[in-house]
């Protein structure tokens, strides 16, 4: 029925804003399905061994991640015309943004992935790689002088994803920018606000649609 992806780099809370936003809208009455990217089926557990060990190179990983994401369409479609609003944390647009960082060709990238359609809504959560990195480090309580070089390689990493992400929302009607760098209420206040829109915007379109089919038939 309503399909919304949250994009955003590493650290950028994607997972608990999708897990609030989520339970928002049940409580409008929709039924739910919260889902991922890289997947826990074999091909998304493949890709987490490659991301920990770099046992693939950044093609094979492009089509692995491809290949994930075409398992889990299966089941999101499922969902979707089973009417459920499908929210999934991470997308289509992490391949873009992130396999063309790592030096693959964005045309290819499209693609590969030509066979997944459109999120109807994607919700960017836009922060700095800095904030970002911060977070993940306090979160995994790692020293970040004893890592310095990897930070730094990560954030420049980061900074060019981000860019990415950037351009692709500039390019699409379909993104909401959200400023990712407040307090997690702040955040979740923010895509709820642009949501909610989404979501009356799309109810208006249902009934209008559902009356069209009932003047045809009558
Ligand atoms: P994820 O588990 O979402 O990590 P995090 O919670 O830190 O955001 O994703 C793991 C990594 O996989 C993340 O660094 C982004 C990367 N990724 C891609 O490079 N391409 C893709 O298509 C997807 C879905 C993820």
């Amino acid at each position: 029925m309503l399909l919304i992806a949250f994009e955003g780099i590493d650290g950028s809370g994607k997972g608990t804003q999708a897990k609030l936003l989520a339970r928002w809208i049940r409580e409008k009455g929709y039924d739910v399905f919260l889902t991922k990217e890289p997947t826990d089926g074999a091909i998304g557990k493949l890709l987490r061994e490659s991301l920990r060990t770099s046992c693939f190179d950044a093609r094979t990983e492009a089509l692995l991640f491809a290949a994930d994401r075409s398992e889990h369409l299966r089941e999101i479609m499922k969902k979707l015309h089973e009417g459920k609003v499908v929210i999934t944390e991470r997308y289509l647009y992490s391949s873009l943004a992130y396999q063309s960082v790592s030096g693959l060709e964005m045309s290819w990238l499209r693609e590969i992935n030509a066979f997944a359609p459109e999120a109807d809504l994607v919700v960017y959560l836009d922060v700095e790689p800095e904030v970002a990195l911060e977070r993940i480090s306090s979160r995994n309580s790692l020293r970040a002088s004893v890592r310095e070089k990897e930070h730094f390689e990560r954030r420049e990493f980061l900074e060019k994803v981000r860019e990415v992400y950037l351009a692709l929302a500039k390019d699409s009607e379909n993104f909401e920018v959200v400023d990712a760098s407040g307090t997690i209420n702040e955040v979740q206040a923010s895509v709820r606000r642009r949501v909610g829109r989404r979501l009356a915007a799309f109810e208006e379109e249902k009934k209008h649609s559902e009356q069209r089919a009932l003047e045809d038939f009558t």
